[in-house]
């Protein structure tokens, strides 16, 4: 019974604080006192949530992320230059962990996590299968929006453009570069398929780490990168009195040649403004 009501605590107390970690921190007789403590709020017979009073603070006033500070007026140097910060900064177990959002052909958005695997001039690289529904929904909608939010640091970057399958051989070699049980995992999986179970999955993994003990695990055709080519790179810095910086690089389309009001000449054929937060 204890063990039920604790189970049953410990859900709302997830529920009411969206702090997961410390659920498996506390021992149990302290999930009460924790509950009461930090989760003023709790859910009405309704379900409906109040938490309005769930705030951070973010950078102060002097803090603030001014044009002058941008590292280069080249948007993915700039890229660079945070995401390498983020990359240092011990708190960040995953700089590279980025939202891609994708929609249907008649726009429906659907969004999930994936790995940036690499970047440059060209665009942002990541790999999935090219079956699960992001798959599919890039193949009749090739466009795509990537949002990195690194919370240490008071930082997001929104990156929009068009998607592009990158080349087999280089799918092939960042296949092959993964350990061995990844390279297995990504032919078990159909991913976004349904299955029966969990242990279809386990024991289609067990076939084939044996099938493929001692040889090369071919990659399979529905397996492989994609390139986010940007037309659009935002650099937002949190300020604690909401008065936000937001620094918007656009490429102007071919044969645009006029800036517009607020827009300045950046580099690499990119023109920069800022946005009201
Ligand atoms: C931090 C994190 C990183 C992930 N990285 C990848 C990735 O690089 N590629 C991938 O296919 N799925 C990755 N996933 C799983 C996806 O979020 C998602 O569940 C999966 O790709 C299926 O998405 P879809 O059904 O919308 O296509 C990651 C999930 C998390 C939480």
């Amino acid at each position: 019974m204890r063990r039920i009501l604790s189970a049953g605590l410990l859900r709302s107390v997830g529920l009411v604080c969206g702090s997961l970690p410390y659920q498996a921190s506390l021992p149990v007789g302290q999930h009460r006192v924790f509950a009461l403590r930090f989760c003023r709020k709790s859910p009405t017979d309704s379900g409906n949530m109040d938490l309005s009073n769930m705030r951070k603070k973010y950078k102060s006033a002097d803090e603030c992320f001014e044009e002058s500070q941008l590292a280069s007026l080249d948007p993915i140097k700039q890229f660079g230059n945070w995401f390498e910060q983020a990359s240092k900064c011990p708190e960040i177990g995953e700089a590279n962990a980025m939202c891609l959002a994708t929609a249907t052909k008649d726009g429906r958005p659907s969004a999930r996590m994936v790995l940036l695997k690499g970047y440059s001039n060209e665009g942002f690289r990541f790999f999935t299968s090219y079956e699960s529904r992001k798959g599919s929904e890039l193949e009749s909608n090739p466009h795509a929006c990537l949002v990195f939010y690194w919370e240490p640091l008071n930082r997001q970057i929104r990156i929009e453009g068009t998607v592009q399958q990158i080349p087999y051989q280089s799918s092939c070699e960042y296949f092959h570069s993964r350990p061995k049980s990844s390279q297995i995992g990504a032919v078990v999986s159909r991913q976004s398929s349904p299955v029966p179970n969990r242990d279809y999955l386990r024991q289609k993994n067990a076939e084939l780490e044996e099938k493929y003990e001692k040889e090369e695990v071919p990659m399979p055709d529905y397996w492989g990168g994609y390139i986010v080519q940007p037309h659009l790179i935002e650099f937002w810095q949190g300020q604690t009195n909401r008065l936000h910086d937001r620094i918007v690089f656009t490429r102007p389309k071919d044969g645009e040649s006029d800036l517009g009001e607020f827009q300045h000449p950046a580099e690499g054929g990119w023109v920069y403004q800022r946005l009201s937060p």
